[in-house]
Formats: C-alpha cells, structure tokens, sequence
C-alpha cells in the first residue's frame, strides 16, 4: 500500500487551511449526485466535526459555466490547474477503475491528495488508512485493518476486524465484511453484500479486479477479475449457464 510509505500532502492542510474554520481545503473531483452525497458526508452530522472545507467541485462536462453545487463553484479541470493546484483532492467516483484513471490524470498534472482521517478526532481507533480514502459516518472499520489510497466505504457498511483492503476498492451500502478477509486492488463490492468465513489461519481473499454483486453472499475466495453474485456467490456466468439449463428444462 503506497500510502503507508510515503507521507500525505499534509502540508496542503497548513498552507491552505481557511483562517475561519482552520479545516482541511479540498477540491472534489465529481459533481454528480454521488459526488454530493459524498461530499455532504464528510460533513455529516454524526461526525464531531467536518473533516473538511469543500472549495470546489471539479466536472469534465459542466464546469466552467458558472454552476453551483452546495454554495461551491463546479469548475473545469484546466480551472484547477490554474486556481486549486495546490489543493488536495478527493476523487468522489464509485467505479474503482475510473477513480484510479482520474487520480493518475491529477497525479501527472501535479495534484495531491491527503488523509482527511488523521486527526485525533477523526481516526479510526487501530485502523490505517491511505490518501483519498473516505469511511462514511455511519459505517464501522473494526480494529487491526488497513484501508490502501483511494478506498471509499460507503454508508451503513461494517467491516469487522482483521482486514486487508487494498488501493481503489470500493464497499458500496450496507455490506458486511467478517474478520481475516482480504480485499485486493480495484475490487468493487456491491450494496449489500455479505463477506464471511475468513479465519486467521486461512484469510478470504477477493482477488484484484473482482466484482462482487449487490446482494452477493460471499463464502470462498474469488479469483482476480471474477465477478460474483447470488447466495452463496458464484460466477455470473455459471448462473447464467444454471438458468438457462434449468428453463431449457422445462
Ligand atoms: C453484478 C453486476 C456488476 C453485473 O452487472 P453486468 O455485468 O452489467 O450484468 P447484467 O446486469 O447484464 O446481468 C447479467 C446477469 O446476471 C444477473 N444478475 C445481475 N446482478 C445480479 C445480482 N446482484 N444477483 C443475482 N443475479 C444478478 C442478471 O439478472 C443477468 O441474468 P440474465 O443473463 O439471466 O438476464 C451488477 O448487476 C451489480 O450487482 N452491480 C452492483 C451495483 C451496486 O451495488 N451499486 C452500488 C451503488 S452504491
């Protein structure tokens, strides 16, 4: 995991804090309705405070027209470059491929990102956890895991203990994730999947790439790039094969 060897653009958060709220400045990459659902949660009412200011939202199509999204200008990308450079960025897209696109677009043109989960008050006790990665307020990491760059949870999720997630994974709402599990690059999980079964001696390992459907319950390891569905998980084209012998059946 990158993020744990090499040092957070911390010092976006002193040269740009603002004077008035002395939060973190960030730009957010996106400024669809996902983008402000999650940018609304870094202001969630449950956490003791903002984790930080949202300056700006960054939109490929819309930006530079003038727009507003929650009081804050949509701008271009060539607007960031020149007026927000040197502000961290939060990259607000699910897909875990096109986040890592985009972070490597803003990476090339000098962009940084920052943990917005350092602070005393902001820290998962005994969790770590890379830049532009974001843990929703009413989600739970439970201790001794570790969360790579770039990894969104998203809201009502619990992960219990004892788990690897790896750069640019997504959780989307309402997953379980059981202790002793590994999550490799680039996996997306879907809304309400259920993850179990790994054991300390043998961890569950969801392998880079993978897809896991929403609904998903997941009892095995998947190999990278499968993707999953149904209860317990199989191969979406095994299912298909399934269905379509049963009907033939018929
Ligand atoms: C698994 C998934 C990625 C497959 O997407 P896809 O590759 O576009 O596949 P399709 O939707 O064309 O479905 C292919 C087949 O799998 C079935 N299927 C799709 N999702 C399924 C699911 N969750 N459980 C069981 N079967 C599923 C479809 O019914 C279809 O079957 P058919 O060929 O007999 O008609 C997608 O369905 C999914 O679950 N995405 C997660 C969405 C999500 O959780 N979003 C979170 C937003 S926060």
């Amino acid at each position: 995991m990158e993020s744990l060897t090499r040092s957070p653009e911390r010092d976006v958060s002193t040269k740009e804090q603002s004077s008035s709220s002395a939060l973190p400045r960030i730009v957010i990459y996106g400024a669809s309705g996902h983008a402000l659902g999650c940018a609304l949660d870094l202001k969630h009412r449950l956490r003791s405070r903002p984790l930080c200011e949202i300056v700006a939202y960054i939109d490929d199509f819309r930006g530079g027209r003038g727009e507003l999204l929650d009081g804050a200008p949509i701008i271009s990308f060539e607007e960031w470059r020149s007026r927000f450079g040197n502000v961290s960025c939060f990259i607000s897209v699910g897909d875990p491929s096109a986040r890592r696109r985009l972070a490597e677009k803003m990476q090339a043109c000098g962009g940084s990102f920052s943990c917005l989960f350092e602070s005393e008050e902001t820290a998962l006790p005994h969790v770590k956890m890379g830049v532009g990665s974001a843990v929703a307020a009413t989600s739970h990491i439970g201790p001794q895991t570790t969360l790579g760059d770039h990894v969104h949870i998203y809201p009502m999720s619990w992960v219990a203990h004892d788990v690897r997630i790896a750069d640019y994974v997504t959780v989307a709402a309402s997953c379980s994730v059981s202790g002793h599990v590994v999550i490799e690059e680039g996996v997306f999980v879907g809304a309400g999947a259920v993850i179990v079964h790994g054991r300390p001696d043998r961890p569950l390992v969801i392998g880079a790439g993978a897809k896991i459907a929403a609904g998903a319950v997941v009892t095995k390891s998947i190999p990278p790039g499968a993707t999953v569905a149904g209860n317990p998980a199989r191969p979406l084209r095994e299912l298909a094969r399934n269905r379509t012998a049963s009907h033939d059946a018929e």
